[in-house]
């Protein structure tokens, strides 16, 4: 029996679905997201629009069913009728196809799809759907995701009607998913109801037996959190003095509101020497030593001119007494000896709550502050006799310093990561569970899911009170939580949470947010089940032809070393969930999260640990884990992949591992989910969509693989440019243009040679995937510069030109201009693993990447020194300042590359002065006329130096009496580039300067 396409495979209107997308990360109230942190969620629109185009026929496709159309039809009108909307016409199937892709695009939206009208007509769409494939009408279509991570898919399936089978390998992912698939739509108001009892409890007795541990000072003031810095003995070359302990802090900032800001500075003498006390001071590694320690104070009403400047630059530290720095090598040293230095750190500043008006401010620590922290050393000391391992003392990563970079500076363990009082808290809040349930009697029924809910506030709480967090001094002064990015940075200055106060992030917050967010999402109520387990992809536990449809996101290549990062949390649910014997205790019995089988190219982070985790190894895995998933898939069904990457490597290994486990992609949509386009978005190449590839398996009608179908590379080359052309006009029109769009264009590329077994030259000879992708990037690329020149002879401009058009469209998002500030809460910490945060000047894109354009444009990066710039895997694009010289200079003009080893005079001088500079030289000046360059490009540029340089008479005689100006595709070609630099870029300005010039000069 034949099938009908999918709506996926047809239409799905990107644009709209997009946008609802980017409005839900606006969304504060009732997400699931709220529950716990997983890295690379999906949005839940999208997850909802491409689950129902996967599921639903296409009804303009001759195999539909009638039944189908009218069901539709009458349950879309049914909807009209109580919502209002166009009337649809009986028996008009494009009308029809439409109205369905208009549903898809309402239901997208958040509050729509919490309402039951939608909810209904979805579902019973979805059934109505599911009649065409299967026998029977009480089947279910069942939907899988071996990667299911933080639940979005599975989670969006339930709500549209369909039985779901959602696995993970990580136990974190399994247990989020445990809860909101299983746990959630049975016991949902019970479990929120339950969380806040444990709350209540929890908080009560917290006050009970850990108020001295965070006390209130003589004034009544609550502190709410504490504020440290790690500490390190300044080496400074003068033995006979009592050592400096110099506090590592990054900026002296505590909240910058106005005028209303806060800082601190040194507390100096009528001398103006700064103030020291002395301390003995017990460190971590054992030594007692008599230090001095610089006072600090605080400024109210603080100008930046007010405070001082912070100790630590790109992991050197400068003592302020002295202003001797001591070097990274050595501050590496010493908090190696002192396991990162946690545990000694210096308390320097009290975040407290004014007792009448409950107002923030900052104090320096009192002796209330220090003693407290002195008997949570002893405390801990008791519990570590008690038990030795009740703090998670299992091993960090040692060797991935890329995205773990604590173990650098000596931290061994997971406990490394808090001060005594934040482990003795959290191991306070793990032992609470079993406290608590005995004396509320839990019904065994509940009981685990109970358990499990209670593990999202536990976790929630341990998250926002490690020395991985910082004080947030810009939007709302608070504290920003362990993985405010991706990895573990190293925070030298970081913050501690007071639970039990009643602050952002504390005991009653947390406990508020987890029970609200159960709460909203209670309403539910599926009418399908769902079953989640623990299993790597590679072997899925389900049948042959299990289900109708495998949507998922499998790990985008190297983006996220999930086990690594959620190894924070599984070191204290190991403890947990010890004491019952559970279904959770099986899974948290490991030391750390599994990691063998899970498919993350990881060699590029961490070679010793992971240098068998290579981009083959990711291949042949995600292989493995595709092809498991063709089997369990029906042969009439389908799969939605969804991906992003930037590196071409990474999409190679991901395409070539759908196309060897015997899937042809039929379609595939860029589906937009970045909120802010950023500025570092024109200056290299971010994504701002990820990839949805839809896959149909490559089967015979009784499931065997086809393996004799050989396409002809002739064929195959001729339909490419056809597709393309066909797609590119309709992703502008959908707003999505650069990189995106390139990765955008692989889809309907692989249509064309995905759906043969091989494809083969005349000669016999295979073509590998790599060589048939050098050809789609070629013919994107070609395409690109057509819409760019829209419609022009682009074989007019030299391949200078044309290659920087398409390397500026590759870098652009578009927006049409790209302004937007980089987002302020992802502080970056200065550790002296990263590259210093200079603007980036020029224009970056990965090597490959600019070498596959350029190659497809028939230009030749060595060819374009003066141009780009190649350093390891990074291509840049020089900016036009930095061009001057070659292009005004007299012997760079002669051999454009000569010099290019030398570091850029432009570098050390400055854009004008360079101008100057040669302009004394008599190479050109405000009444000579500058030599004329080789290239329309290279001329282009020139007036544009000409301009930013205020040589007016000069680019008039360039362009007149040269006749440069005369040449239309030089206008054409100011034209192009003035839409594709950057708005903010000086580029920008230059070149639109010159095209001002146009008319005034009878051009
Ligand atoms: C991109 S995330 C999925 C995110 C998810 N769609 C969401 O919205 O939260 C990829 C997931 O694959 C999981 N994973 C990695 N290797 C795996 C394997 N071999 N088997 C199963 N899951 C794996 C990771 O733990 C991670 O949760």
């Amino acid at each position: 029996m034949e099938y009908p396409k999918r709506l996926i495979e047809v239409d799905l209107p990107i644009k709209k679905i997009s946008e609802a997308t980017r409005q839900e990360k606006n969304i504060r109230h009732g997400h699931i997201s709220a529950l716990h942190i997983w890295w690379a969620r999906r949005p839940l629109a999208a997850c909802r629009a491409v689950i129902c185009a996967s599921l639903w026929p296409d009804p303009a496709d001759q195999n539909c069913s009638d039944s189908f159309r009218q069901t539709a039809t009458m349950l879309l009108s049914e909807l009209r009728d109580k919502r209002g909307g166009k009337p649809i016409k009986p028996d008009n199937v494009l009308e029809l196809r439409n109205a369905l892709l208009n549903f898809i695009v309402e239901f997208s939206n958040w509050d729509n799809a919490a309402t039951s009208d939608y909810i209904d007509t979805c579902r019973a769409i979805t059934k109505a759907a599911n009649n065409i494939f299967e026998e029977s009408s009480e089947i279910n279509p069942l939907i899988v995701d071996p990667f299911a991570g933080g639940g979005a898919i599975p989670f969006e399936a339930l709500r549209i009607g369909t039985d779901v089978f959602a696995s993970d390998l990580n136990p974190i992912a399994v247990l989020l998913n445990k809860i909101i698939l299983e746990y959630l739509p049975v016991h949902g108001t019970v479990l929120a109801k339950e969380v806040r009892e444990w709350g209540t409890w929890v908080y009560a007795k917290s006050k009970e037996e850990l108020s001295s541990l965070y006390p209130k000072h003589n004034d009544d003031s609550i502190p709410l959190a504490y504020i440290w810095a790690r500490t390190i003995i300044s080496e400074a070359p003068d033995k006979d003095k009592i050592p400096i302990e110099v506090p590592l802090i990054k900026s002296m900032w505590l909240a910058q509101k106005g005028k209303n800001s806060v800082g601190m500075k040194w507390k100096r003498n009528h001398n103006g020497k700064i103030e020291t006390e002395i301390v003995n001071v017990k460190y971590a590694n054992g030594k007692q030593i008599k230090v001095r320690r610089p006072l600090l104070e605080i400024v109210n009403f603080a100008k930046k001119s007010d405070l001082d400047e912070g100790t630590v630059k790109r992991g050197s530290v400068t003592c302020p007494v002295s202003g001797y720095t001591t070097p990274v090598t050595s501050v590496r040293e010493q908090l190696k000896k002192r396991n990162g230095g946690s545990f000694d750190a210096r308390l320097c500043v009290v975040v407290l709550s004014h007792p009448r008006n409950g107002k923030k401010f900052y104090q320096i620590p009192s002796q209330i502050d220090i003693n407290a922290m002195e008997k949570a050393s002893k405390l801990y000391s008791q519990m570590m006799l008690k038990d030795n391992r009740c703090f998670p003392d299992e091993q960090m990563p040692a060797s991935a310093s890329g995205y773990c970079a604590p173990p650098t500076y000596g931290a061994k363990s997971f406990s490394d990561l808090f001060n005594k009082r934040q482990l003795i808290f959290a191991r306070w809040l793990i032992d609470s569970f079993d406290r608590w349930s005995e004396e509320r009697n839990l019904s065994k029924k509940i009981r685990d899911a109970v358990q499990a809910s209670i593990a999202l506030v536990i976790n929630r709480l341990i998250d926002s009170n490690s020395s991985q967090c910082w004080w947030v001094t810009i939007h709302g002064e608070t504290v920003m939580r362990t993985f405010g990015r991706q990895a573990y940075p190293i925070i030298w200055d970081f913050s501690e949470i007071n639970p039990l106060a009643d602050s952002s992030r504390g005991i009653e917050e947390s406990t508020d947010i987890i029970a609200k967010t159960l709460e909203y999402n209670a309403y539910l109520q599926p009418t399908s089940v769902a079953t989640t387990l623990q299993a790597p992809a590679q072997k899925i536990p389900l049948p042959h032809d299990a289900c109708s449809a495998l949507i998922t996101d499998p790990p985008y290549y190297n983006a996220i070393p999930y086990s690594d990062l959620a190894d924070f949390y599984y070191v204290w649910l190991s403890r947990y969930f010890k004491s019952n014997n559970n279904w959770f205790h099986k899974l948290f019995s490991e030391t750390l999260s599994p990691k063998n089988e899970e498919i993350v190219e990881m060699s590029s982070w961490d070679s010793q640990r992971y240098s068998h985790k290579t981009n083959k190894w990711y291949e042949n895995e995600m292989s493995k884990a595709l092809e498991q998933g063709r089997l369990i898939v029906k042969p009439h069904g389908i799969m939605v992949l969804v991906f992003a990457h930037k590196k071409t490597s990474a999409w190679e290994a991901l395409i070539s591992a759908v196309i060897s486990a015997g899937w042809i992609i039929t379609a595939s949509w860029p589906i937009d989910t970045e909120n802010a386009r950023r500025l570092r978005a024109q200056r290299s190449a971010t994504l701002e969509s990820s990839i949805h590839l839809v896959c149909r398996p490559r089967e015979n009608h009784d499931g065997t693989l086809i393996t004799n179908y050989v396409g002809d590379w002739r064929d195959v080359l001729s339909e490419l440019p056809k597709r393309i052309h066909e797609w590119m006009p309709r992703l502008s029109a959908e707003g999505v243009v650069g990189a995106d769009a390139i990765f955008a264009c692989l889809g309907p590329g692989l249509e064309i040679f995905s759906r043969y077994s091989s494809v083969e030259k005349a000669s016999g000879e295979e073509v590998t995937l790599k060589e048939y992708l050098e050809q789609v990037w070629a013919v994107v690329a070609k395409e690109a510069l057509n819409m760019i020149f829209e419609g022009a002879d682009t074989s007019g401009f030299e391949e200078d030109a044309r290659l920087t058009a398409m390397w500026l469209w590759t870098l652009s998002t578009g927006t049409t201009n790209g302004d937007e500030a980089p987002s302020d809460d992802e502080e970056d910490e200065d550790d002296e693993e990263k590259s210093p945060k200079a603007k980036l000047s020029g224009y970056e894109l990965e090597y490959d990447a600019a070498r596959k354009i350029a190659q497809g444009l028939g230009a030749n990066l060595e060819h374009l020194q003066n141009l780009v710039e190649v350093k390891g895997d990074k291509a840049r694009l020089l900016p036009v300042s930095e061009r001057t010289k070659a292009l005004f200079g007299k012997e760079e003009a002669e051999s454009p590359s000569a010099n290019r080893k030398k570091k850029s005079p432009q570098l050390e001088l400055g854009f004008m002065e360079e101008v100057v500079k040669l302009e004394q030289e008599g190479s050109w000046g405000q009444k000579n006329v500058p030599h004329l360059g080789n290239t329309r490009l290279d001329r282009l540029h020139q007036s544009m130096i000409l301009f930013a340089a205020s040589r007016g008479e000069a680019l008039k005689r360039f362009l007149v009496e040269e006749g440069v100006g005369r040449d239309q595709k030089f206008w054409k070609l100011a034209q192009a580039l003035s839409a594709l630099y950057p708005s903010i870029s000086d580029e920008k300005r230059w070149v639109d300067g010159v095209l001002a010039r146009k008319k005034g000069l009878g051009f």
